[in-house]
């Protein structure tokens, strides 16, 4: 069965690490994202955005397939299936489609419209036993083809937000969706400081693709407990399938077969998400 994120995230958050949230892009993600979670023992969190659900035909074929997979592969760690940076109907849709997290990211509405709103998916959600995760600020960079300048959040705006009955809080602190550029200023630990002692809340870092591991070991000691990572398994993902293809092996004998030919890149995901976990502290505390 899955399970929402709120009890995993708690645990987190009063033990000094941090869960995993590990985007899905299809089937081949999703076996690698359990697989790996149950290797180390650990519960996790498998996210999807709305773009990449229509991908994959729906919000109801992302929770079933998590779920057939889940009971399908008899994993045993806890596992969520939530929605990334979702719009209001979006986050209504995955309520309805069996989702058991959601994100209503409204940090692009004005201030009152995002608590309005924000207060309505959590009474939604809350009735159906659904974990929320909201936004205030933007994360840098694109998602789904929104970007957003990446602004640091305002202390007063998080506090507002996390009033609402959130679960767990997104807050902007200089963290970018995708690829850092080499000008990066790093994580803005004072503001993360300052709005972590306002929520008293887990707190969830996007954009954790190539965030130097000591500056993600540092945001944990100050209350971040949930990580996002999409955009690095996709690379190793990418690059372990061009290497197969370069070698010339979908070529020899089945090797054109997809079992085959997404093994390898399949099983990076896997080592990405297994290293992922060890770093985030939350390998063999699976209950
Ligand atoms: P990256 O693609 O930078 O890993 O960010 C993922 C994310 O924050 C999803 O919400």
């Amino acid at each position: 069965m899955l399970v929402n994120a709120k009890e995993m995230l708690d645990n987190a958050y009063e033990n000094g690490y941090a869960i995993g949230h590990f985007n899905t892009n299809n089937l081949e993600w999703t076996k690698a994202i359990l697989l790996a979670a149950e290797e180390k023992k650990t519960p996790v969190i498998i996210a999807t955005s709305e773009g990449a659900s229509k991908y994959m035909g729906g919000f109801k074929v992302v929770a079933d397939l998590v779920k057939a997979m889940h009971d399908g592969l008899g994993i045993t760690v806890p596992v969520a299936i939530h929605l990334d940076h979702g719009s209001y109907e979006g986050a209504k849709a995955c309520i309805e489609a069996g989702f058991t997290s959601v994100m209503f990211d409204g940090s692009h509405f004005p201030l009152e419209e995002n608590l309005e709103k924000t207060k309505e998916i959590v009474e939604l959600a809350h009735s159906k036993g659904i974990s929320v995760e909201a936004e205030v600020g933007g994360i840098g960079g694109t998602e789904d083809g929104v970007t957003s300048s990446g602004e640091v959040a305002d202390v007063e705006e998080c506090k507002q937000i996390a009033a609402c009955g959130i679960d767990f809080l997104a807050a902007g602190i200089g963290n970018i969706h995708g690829v850092y550029p080499d000008d990066w200023e790093g994580l803005n630990f004072d503001v993360l400081k300052e709005i972590s002692d306002a929520v008293k809340m887990p707190i969830v870092l996007h954009g954790g693709t190539g965030i130097p591991d000591e500056q993600i070991k540092k945001a944990i000691s100050l209350g971040v407990s949930k990580i996002n990572v999409n955009t690095e398994c996709q690379l190793v993902f990418a690059e372990a399938t061009r290497k197969y293809i370069e070698a010339g092996k979908d070529l020899e004998g089945k090797g054109f077969d997809p079992r085959k030919l997404l093994a390898d890149g399949t099983q990076a995901i896997i080592d990405k998400v297994e290293e992922k976990i060890d770093m985030f502290g939350s390998a063999n505390t699976a209950k």
